[in-house]
Parts: structure tokens; sequence; C-alpha cells
């Protein structure tokens, strides 16, 4: 994508974020509608899906040959990456929006042709807003993120997990998942992944490892995550398949070839 367009384009998705943002305040303490989903603790509400619908009416206003994938329903049915494709969450941790009404974020991720070109996490309630640019770096609001650092060891690192991954469970050995939370510092669970993305982005996480993300989870920090050499795979090592789930790790570089090889073995 052409560096000016692709600039033209960020600065219109931020400023359609911003204004996300505002209406999700609005309705945070309104008596919304709660539903839900593939099972009781699969939670959706009236603000995710008038936050899609909002992004929806707006990308098709104003780029009509650009295409949505969306959470709740509102997007295009999309089979093939051969176009411009804004790939959105309008509320990432919706439990973290009912229970808590903070720590969710609102994610995009826009993808040329199957290349992720702008990633956008908005912390609505912190007012965080991590960003980037294909080849033009990774921004916590307006201060530039460092490169990851290329000397991590796993015995002073935080990895976020869910922590079911430690429980008995048929896709992941457990044994290997407890281990690595004995020989990490510490483990972490934030209930919303882009904001643990975007945390891996800033080195205040080393890694995250979760099963069976969904594109609108990942799509965002995946691009936010490269701008500063992170690195994001599947957890057998194969590259993310940006239209499918994928189980994830996404970590400080110095640190994925010890999480693949000693700690994440899939079942
Ligand atoms: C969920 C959150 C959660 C992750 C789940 C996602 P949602 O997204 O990111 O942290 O563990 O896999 O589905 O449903 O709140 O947008
Ligand atoms: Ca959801
Ligand atoms: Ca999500
Ligand atoms: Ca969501």
């Amino acid at each position: 994508m052409e560096s000016s367009i692709q600039e033209s384009i960020f600065e219109q998705a931020k400023r359609w974020v911003y204004q996300a943002g505002n209406l999700i305040k609005e309705q945070l303490h309104q008596d919304y509608k709660i539903e839900t989903k593939s099972n009781a603790n699969d939670l959706v509400t009236a603000v995710d899906k008038h936050i899609e619908q909002f992004f929806a009416e707006k990308i098709r206003t104003y780029y009509p040959d650009h295409l949505l994938l969306g959470e709740e329903g509102f997007g295009d049915h999309i089979t093939h990456l051969n176009q411009t494709i804004w790939i959105i969450d309008p509320i990432d941790g919706t439990m973290n929006f009912v229970h808590q009404k903070r720590h969710f974020a609102i994610s995009i991720g826009i993808y040329d042709h199957g290349v992720g070109e702008i990633g956008i996490i908005y912390n609505v309630m912190d007012d965080v807003l991590y960003t980037a640019l294909r080849g033009k770096g990774a921004f916590k609001n307006e201060a530039k993120l460092s490169p990851l650092p290329r000397d991590v060891q796993l015995e002073s690192s935080i990895i976020a997990m869910n922590s079911s991954l430690a429980c008995q469970n048929r896709r992941v050995n457990e044994k290997k998942i407890q281990q690595l939370i004995k020989d990490s510092r510490g483990t972490r669970s934030y209930g919303s992944a882009a904001l643990e993305f975007a945390f891996v982005a800033e080195g205040i996480l080393d890694g995250y490892i979760t099963m069976r993300l969904s594109p609108w989870d990942f799509a965002g920090g995946m691009v936010i995550l490269h701008e500063v050499n992170g690195v994001t795979r599947q957890a057998n090592g194969q590259p993310v398949q940006l239209l499918e789930n994928n189980t994830i790790i996404a970590c400080n570089p110095s640190l994925y070839q010890k999480l693949l090889d000693e700690y994440v073995e899939l079942k």
C-alpha cells in the first residue's frame, strides 16, 4: 500500500476509534442488553454490536471497496485476502467491559492483500492508544515503542496466558504449561487478547500464549508487535492464518524458540 494512502486511512481510522471510544463511555453505565453466545460465559452486549455497526457504516461510506471482518457479524463474508480488509473487534474483553467497566479495547487491523498495514488498539478507559503503520514503527500514544530487547531470559519473563491452559485440557499438554508457570518469573491474565498483544509490544509482558483466537482478537496486535520485532506464530510453529482461528504464541523474539520447543505442546 502506498505510504500516503496508508497514512490517510490511518488518520481516518484513528478519528473513528476515538469517536467509538466516546460512544462506549456514554453507554457504559446504561442498562444495555447482555446476551450469551457459545456458552454462559461468552458474553455479547448491545454496545459491542452498536460499535461494530458504527465502523461498518463508516467503512462502507468512506471506503466502499474495502471489506470488513468483524466479530459481531455486521461485516462481509470474506473468503480470500486479495483486497483491503479491516479486521475489527468492537470490544475486546467484553467480560471486563460488563463486570469491571475497564480493561477492554477496540482493536483494528487493516490488511492489504494479506499484508498488515495498520494496527490500532485503544484501551478506552485508560485513554491509551497503541498504533503501528507497517515499516514506520509502533507507538503508545505519541511515544515510539522501542524494539524489544534480544537478550530476555525466561526466568526473568512475565508470560500472559488464560489460566485454563494449565488445567487438564484436551488441546495442550498442561504439564508443560505448569512447568512454564514455575520457570517464568510470573504469569498474568488480563482478559483482553488485544491488550495482551499491546503489552508484549510495549515490553511489559514478554509473551502471550492462548488457545484459538479469532482474527479480530489478533489482527491489530500482530501489526503492532511486528513493528517492534516481536514474534506472532501459531503454537505449532506455523505462520498465523489470518482468516482462521489460531492457537498463538506472541512474544519477545528471544523467547519464541524456547517456548515452542520446551513448553507449548499441542495434543
Ligand atoms: C476474548 C478476549 C479474551 C480471550 C478470548 C477472546 P472478546 O475476546 O480477548 O481475553 O481469552 O479468547 O474471545 O470476546 O471479549 O472480544
Ligand atoms: Ca466475544
Ligand atoms: Ca476479542
Ligand atoms: Ca469482542
